[in-house]
């Protein structure tokens, strides 16, 4: 695939990521729906995203707040029903917005139609769904197990959590003595990924306009080097030009030299593995802290190196956050936050916004586990609006929500925030503005990293697209720092602090700050 393909939406789509639970309520059941979500449509196009990744809305139990589906074609009815998730497509749609769901194609809930009738002892059309050893004496290896709950002899591999049996796509390179582990074009794993593409093909046809696609690169089992999960995507690809040719796919992967081989679009960095993601916000001394005490540089060296390895063959996203990791607000203080989206909104590849982190949303500590979120429920709380009844998130009565909001006095709410322009809202929105107004910031400017040492600030770099070429400065140390740059500074677009000095080829950048200038 190249990129003349990516549908061309893409070239300057900002995300907003939408966990619908935590959104918007609006009859009252404590949990956010379809109509609250179209309801505040118009806000999340007035901050200037163009593009929404709703998380999983269909059918559940929730024992993993919807990642464990029962039944892949019908909405969540404590979201409203299928044609509220159409309407909420056409409403977006009439904005010029477009919205991703999330499919789940690794695993279903224990609870899905289809495991139920894996598990009978009777071979029928199911049979071979998932992943099932023959001897409920032998265990899949190297994957946790569901046993002991069926009438059928077998142990079946799960996935995530032990409630998650994995959907059967077939093994790499099948243990010629073991007889269940079988190859990827066997009935069984081929019948699995026709029955995917008939729940792509469902919500395509519905309205929506790609998928955000969970645990993308582990489909196919010991696959090492990923070649046929790989596979297994362009022939997906293909399906999708066929009938599909706009939908936008976007893999919770983290390594884009596979996902986009495999026909993705778009990547992401992820808060797990080698991207170094962490050493930005998430660590005991986040590069972005005034103490200026991080490092850069790892970061940025796994960064050239996917970079350069995906070939501009799509987009590598970096996310402000999302429901699996800690809130931004959490490791990163105060200007220090607009600093981070000053650089999350001037890197290549489509930036993703966390819901409520434009606000600066704080991570809500000593929660409960909901759903299975554990350690993630913190940062999945009610969405804050305003300073009414549960900042305006619900007409339910507080101990009824979803999930419990921050109560501090000074959380910060949307309403507040989008009349004070120093608000971070106000930045965000600021920063979205230039990026848009500006092709050398979207997604496939090029970059090229101009200052980006060990244990040193700032980082500087270069994005570049037909002749518009703009430095980035970002130096979030409370001290003054410099670095030499062969670039002459013509005009400042955009930037947050002032009194960068020039002096021949060093360039002293202020304490706390961003500036993006044409060179
Ligand atoms: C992904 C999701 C996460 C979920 C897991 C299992 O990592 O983002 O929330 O628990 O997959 O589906
Ligand atoms: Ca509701």
């Amino acid at each position: 695939m190249n990129t003349s393909k990516q549908p061309a939406w893409l070239d300057n789509a900002i995300f907003y990521e939408i966990y619908p639970q935590s959104f918007k309520d609006t009859n009252g059941d404590g949990i956010g729906d379809f109509n609250g979500i179209t309801e505040k449509l118009d806000y999340i196009k007035e901050l200037g995203c163009n593009a929404i990744w709703l998380n999983p809305c269909f059918d559940s139990p929730f024992g993993d707040a919807g990642y464990d589906v029962s039944d892949y074609l019908l909405a969540a009815p404590r979201y409203g029903t299928n044609e509220d998730l159409k309407r909420l497509f056409g409403e977006a749609h009439k904005r010029g917005m477009h919205i991703l769901l999330d499919l789940v194609p690794g695993h279903t809930s224990v609870e899905h139609k289809w495991f139920r009738e894996s598990m009978k002892a009777e071979k029928n059309e199911y049979t071979d769904r998932y992943v099932w050893t023959d001897s409920i004496w032998e265990e899949p290896q190297g994957m946790g197990c569901i046993r002991g709950i069926s009438d059928r002899d077998g142990s079946c591999a799960v996935n995530f959590f032990s409630h998650q049996p994995a959907l059967n796509y077939g093994f790499y390179k099948p243990d010629p003595d073991k007889k269940w582990q079988q190859s990827m074009d066997s009935e069984g794993p081929k019948a699995t990924l026709e029955a995917m593409k008939d729940v792509m093909r469902f919500w395509l046809s519905l309205g929506c306009d790609g998928f955000r696609v969970d645990m993308a690169g582990s489909l196919v089992k010991h696959d090492e080097d990923g070649k046929g999960t790989i596979a297994l995507w362009q022939n997906v690809r293909g399906f999708l030009d066929r009938e599909f040719p706009e939908a936008a796919m976007v893999s919770e992967w983290g390594e884009p030299d596979k996902s986009l081989r495999g026909g993705f679009h778009m990547d992401f960095l992820l808060h797990f593995g080698p991207s170094h993601y962490n050493d930005l916000f998430r660590c005991a001394e986040p590069f972005f802290s005034s103490r200026g005490k991080g490092d850069v540089s790892k970061f940025v060296k796994k960064y050239v190196e996917n970079y350069e390895k995906s070939e501009k063959k799509g987009l590598i996203c970096i996310p402000s956050g999302n429901h699996d990791m800690d809130r931004l607000s959490r490791g990163v203080r105060g200007d220090n936050l607009k600093i981070a989206f000053a650089f999350l909104l001037s890197m290549p590849g489509a930036p993703f916004i966390y819901y409520g982190d434009e606000i600066g949303m704080r991570y809500v500590e000593n929660l409960t586990s909901v759903e299975g979120g554990y350690g993630r429920t913190g940062s999945r709380s009610p969405m804050q609006w305003d300073d009414t009844a549960n900042a305006g998130f619900s007409a339910a009565p507080a101990e009824k929500l979803y999930i419990k909001q921050d109560d501090s006095p000074d959380r910060p709410t949307v309403k507040a925030q989008i009349s004070d322009e120093n608000s971070l809202y106000s930045e965000i929105k600021r920063l979205i503005s230039v990026r848009q107004s500006h092709s050398a910031l979207q997604s496939k400017g090029e970059i090229e990293f101009l200052y980006a040492e060990k244990n040193a600030y700032p980082l500087a770099y270069l994005r570049s697209a037909g002749d518009e070429k703009i430095l980035v400065i970002i130096n979030p140390a409370a001290r003054e720092t410099n670095f030499d740059c062969k670039y002459l500074l013509k005009e400042k677009i955009y930037s947050f602090g002032e009194g960068v000095s020039v002096n021949g080829e060093r360039i002293t950048v202020p304490p706390c700050y961003a500036g993006f200038f044409l060179v």
